[in-house]
């Protein structure tokens, strides 16, 4: 596992970038697992800004979402479709065919789930796999207490987690309950895994995922069984390891 500190978001979102980046050079055709909420858009707002530079190219890039809402369609705006659309692909130059996100429409989950395991084996498997994670310590949807061996599944989102993403609805009440999520087991088949994280509230979940036990009770945790492992994290998601005297990197 490599750990990286930043000082703040921005240099947070730049150190990814640079993983991220380093991945596409190095093969321009490469399998990107790719996530959504807060702690990405600097990390997407930078790579944007380097194709607009000229010096990434999304031509040959195929991306693979981690998660979308069940019941959203792509062009609801709080649907996960829309967003990587508003933040990243309406911006680079990656192929409309090559974009692939679970169709949170779909009401035959076994289908959904079965269509979206064989698409990311149909690809080869992901190169690297960007990942925040949640106060809880979940990554995807993958909440605390699931089995680690799940591929894509349907998941009855957590009530932290409900609460969390409240910040982009209306009210509480108007948070989709369910959400098709990619399994750990997915997440620990990529080739290379980027965990980011900012700020204070994720210092928790960020030190029990790397100091804790290994336990469903923290998904995150598994990644520590992971052999090509980034942690790139401001101080505030540092915070723990300082207050508790260990070591970063
Ligand atoms: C999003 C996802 C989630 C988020 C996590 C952190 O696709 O899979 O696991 O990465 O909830 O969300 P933010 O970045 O909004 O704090």
């Amino acid at each position: 596992m490599r750990i990286y500190q930043a000082h703040d978001y921005h240099e947070m979102s730049r150190k990814a970038a640079n993983i991220i980046s380093a991945q596409m050079i190095m093969k321009p055709d490469a399998v990107l697992g790719l996530a959504t909420g807060s702690t990405p858009l600097g990390i997407y707002r930078q790579l944007i800004d380097w194709y607009h530079k000229g010096d990434l190219d999304f031509a040959e890039i195929r991306s693979v979402n981690l998660d979308e809402y069940k019941g959203l369609s792509a062009d609801n705006p709080q649907s996960y479709a829309y967003f990587m659309r508003a933040n990243l692909f309406s911006q680079v130059n990656i192929r409309p065919e090559n974009i692939y996100i679970p169709n949170g429409l779909e009401e035959d989950i076994e289908k959904e789930c079965l269509r979206y395991n064989s698409i990311i084996r149909g690809l080869g498997g992901i190169d690297l796999q960007l990942l925040g994670i949640g106060t809880n310590g979940h990554i995807g949807f993958n909440e605390p207490g699931e089995a680690f061996e799940t591929e894509t599944h349907c998941v009855r989102l957590s009530q932290d987690t409900i609460r969390a993403n409240a910040r982009f609805f209306d009210s509480m009440e108007d948070v989709p309950k369910h959400a098709y999520s990619t399994g750990i087991k997915n997440i620990m088949q990529a080739k290379s895994i980027l965990l980011a994280a900012s700020g204070e509230a994720k210092a928790e979940a960020l030190y029990q995922a790397l100091c804790g036990p290994i336990s469903p009770a923290v998904p995150a945790s598994i990644l520590q069984l992971h052999n090509n492992v980034y942690i790139v994290a401001d101080e505030g998601a540092f915070s723990l390891f300082r207050e508790r005297g260990k070591r970063i990197g």
